[in-house]
């Protein structure tokens, strides 16, 4: 029994029918760049999430690069981020010619609140926590930061569509909100695809512009912009999967809860999910010891794993100017080297968590 990791093509075969059906539709309109679809989807996002206004966009990366913009984001700036997430959510910063200020993790791999102060100077315009694995920050501590020293927070929630704190949507907390829906996440489009929230009129409309050239209409560019307009059939597909995220979520939430059954968890950590949160498990992300010896006999046994991520983004080659201490952010380095990320997606089966979950005691076990 091969069991892998993510199962996209069984995916698209259990909504073919309907989904060709519906892509037809979008064929047969003519529209292709724009259309009701994009006006749909994100009319649909903004009453979801219970926010003023969706853009929908090209990818979660340009949902940052244009937030962080409109925060006014620009050169000798600081933005205070964490290292151990997807390399898009340091590159917008540096595109933008500002400079990632990290700050490392607690346990639950998102950014530690208390240590947010410490990172703040003069050039901070924005604090940008990321709520990894689908998991969202600790934002009661991260907004009081944010409120004391008057810094916008924007959201990485590109890994978090429909997760909550405190009852609340991810996304919603800060000036901006940034979501992928890339085909690996949970509300995920044929291709690259993102959308931003904010309940800002002034963001939203400097948003709608810049996605479009900077066009406000056919004669008039009030900025320079850029091309990061969601297609109308990838919004139509969103608009299609929406309908059903619902179920993906509780799904991922029930294997979650099958693998917390089964695991010893003497030899594995797992942060559990705690009162405040609503975790949507974009990614299911144990810690452990021996990591790689394990992530080995888990594929020898037929079990695809992943890493997110296996190296800092203050580690990665691409920052090799910049020397940071020895022991600097502590618990983001020790948790590269145990982090490990099982499958949790909608189509696994009871029988191979199960399986999954004996392999791992076995190993450990042994
Ligand atoms: C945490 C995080 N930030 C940003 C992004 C970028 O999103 P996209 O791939 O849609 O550009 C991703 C997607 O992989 C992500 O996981």
């Amino acid at each position: 029994m091969k069991i892998p990791y993510v199962n996209l093509k069984k995916q698209y075969f259990e909504e073919k029918s309907k989904l060709i059906q519906k892509i037809k539709k979008i064929l047969n309109s003519g529209q292709y760049v724009g259309g009701d679809e994009v006006k749909k989807f994100e009319n649909k996002i903004s009453s979801f999430l219970n926010v003023k206004h969706c853009i929908a966009l090209n990818s979660g990366t340009d949902a940052l690069t244009l937030g962080l913009y409109a925060l006014g984001v620009k050169r000798g700036d600081e933005v205070i981020t964490t290292s151990n997430s997807f390399i898009a959510s340091t590159s917008v910063i540096v595109h933008l010619g500002a400079k990632p200020i990290f700050v490392d993790v607690k346990k639950d791999q998102n950014i530690n609140p208390d240590l947010i102060e410490k990172a703040i100077s003069n050039r901070t315009k924005a604090i940008m926590p990321v709520h990894l694995t689908g998991r969202v920050c600790d934002m009661d501590a991260i907004l009081k930061t944010s409120k004391k020293h008057n810094i916008p927070v924007i959201e990485d929630a590109a890994q978090a569509i429909g997760s909550k704190y405190r009852g609340k949507f991810s996304g919603t907390f800060g000036t901006v909100g940034c979501f992928s829906a890339h085909p690996l996440k949970n509300l995920n489009a044929l291709g690259d695809s993102g959308y931003l929230t904010t309940n800002s009129g002034r963001i939203a409309k400097l948003i709608l512009d810049l996605r479009n050239h900077g066009m406000t209409n056919r004669n008039i560019v009030r900025n320079f912009g850029y091309v990061s307009r969601m297609d109308n059939l990838q919004a139509g597909i969103l608009n299609f999967r929406l309908e059903r995220l619902k179920n993906v979520v509780l799904k991922r939430r029930k294997n979650v809860k099958l693998y917390l059954k089964n695991l010893n968890q003497k030899f594995v950590y797992i942060p559990q999910e705690t009162k405040k949160e609503y975790n949507t498990y974009h990614t299911f992300v144990i810690q452990v010891s021996k990591r790689d010896d394990l992530k080995k006999y888990l594929k020898k046994n037929g079990v695809e794993t992943a890493i997110h991520y296996p190296t800092p983004i203050h580690l990665q080659p691409a920052y090799k100017k910049l020397k940071f201490e020895k022991n600097y952010l502590p618990e983001t380095l020790k948790q590269s080297k145990k982090i490990i990320t099982l499958p949790i997606h909608q189509f696994l089966q009871k029988k191979e968590i199960i399986k999954i979950c004996k392999l791992i005691n076995k190993f450990y076990e042994n």
